[in-house]
């Protein structure tokens, strides 16, 4: 029987529809999104359904994970074309909480994550924001209460964050990254790249080749220190404000100068215009 696309606004209706997959012993995956949904998204919905019998895609604009002077107000809104795309990618349940919902009057707690979390990467440029993330993601995990939750590795600190929270509040979900979805010329997918103006976008693919060359020369044994200076003189020199790119140990995101101290992970984040593009890649 062909299934039909929920949409959740109240926590006991969503406690409802989710106690009765449990009943029947079918499994749950989590796709955490906040809409301006794209391809790379779908990709998420994609893994989601290809690990479980039934696919929750969560569609809220955290207010928690914004500075004041972020985007919030104007961050890409695109329900109708959310919600068409959930439908044909055969989704069952979207949860949308307003954010009354989700804080209500009187909300008074907040997530203080550390490790990953206090890499000095996007933590350093946005310090409030994987309080935000954490906060609203552990109530999504207790909300939805999901055996697999899935997240894009171009967030690659978010990812590292959320799997270190659920790892140590024993939150009984498992955390999966999906691989960076990429336009044909590099540039990874974002719902922020509509902000880009037509000069903007054709610059931007440079972050993604800057990385690979630098992934290339650092498993050639090229010094990880020497590979970084070049990338930052490139991204500098090519109209971008760079704010930082690392080489970092893929899981606990300390420094690492060799490839001899573990896996490594270069992760970059730069303006380019009024738009912040972040993106990485393994070495
Ligand atoms: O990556 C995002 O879209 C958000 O940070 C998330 C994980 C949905 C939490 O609001």
């Amino acid at each position: 029987m062909a299934r039909r696309l929920r949409v959740m606004r109240t926590v006991p209706a969503l406690r409802r529809a989710v106690e009765l997959f449990r009943k029947k012993r079918e499994t749950i995956a989590l796709v955490p999104t906040m809409g301006a949904l794209h391809a790379g998204h779908l990709e998420l919905v994609r893994q989601a359904r290809r690990r479980a019998e039934r696919v929750v895609v969560s569609i809220f604009v955290n207010p928690a994970q914004f500075a004041p002077h972020e985007d919030f107000g104007t961050y890409p809104r695109t329900w109708g074309s959310d919600i068409k795309a959930l439908n044909d990618a055969k989704v069952e349940l979207v949860w949308a909480p307003s954010a009354q919902v989700m804080y209500p009057e009187g909300f008074a707690t907040r997530i203080a994550p550390e490790g990953p979390a206090k890499a000095g990467l996007e933590d350093k440029f946005r310090p409030h924001f994987f309080g935000g993330v954490a906060t609203v993601v552990a109530k999504l995990f207790t909300q939805c209460r999901p055996d697999f939750a899935m997240f894009g590795q171009k967030d690659y600190q978010q990812l590292r964050v959320v799997t270190q929270m659920a790892k140590d509040l024993d939150l009984a979900v498992k955390v999966i990254g999906v691989p960076t979805l990429r336009e044909k010329d590099g540039l990874a997918l974002s719902s922020r790249n509509v902000y880009l103006s037509a000069g903007e976008r054709a610059n931007a693919p440079l972050l993604h080749r800057v990385l690979k060359a630098s992934a290339e020369r650092i498993k050639k044994d090229e010094k990880i220190e020497d590979v970084l200076d070049v990338g930052r003189r490139q991204i500098d020199l090519s109209g971008f404000t760079l704010d930082y790119f690392e080489a970092r140990h893929a899981e606990t995101l300390a420094p690492i100068a060799s490839r001899k101290d573990g896996p490594v992970r270069l992760l970059v984040a730069a303006r380019i215009g009024k738009t912040r593009l972040i993106d990485n890649i393994g070495v």
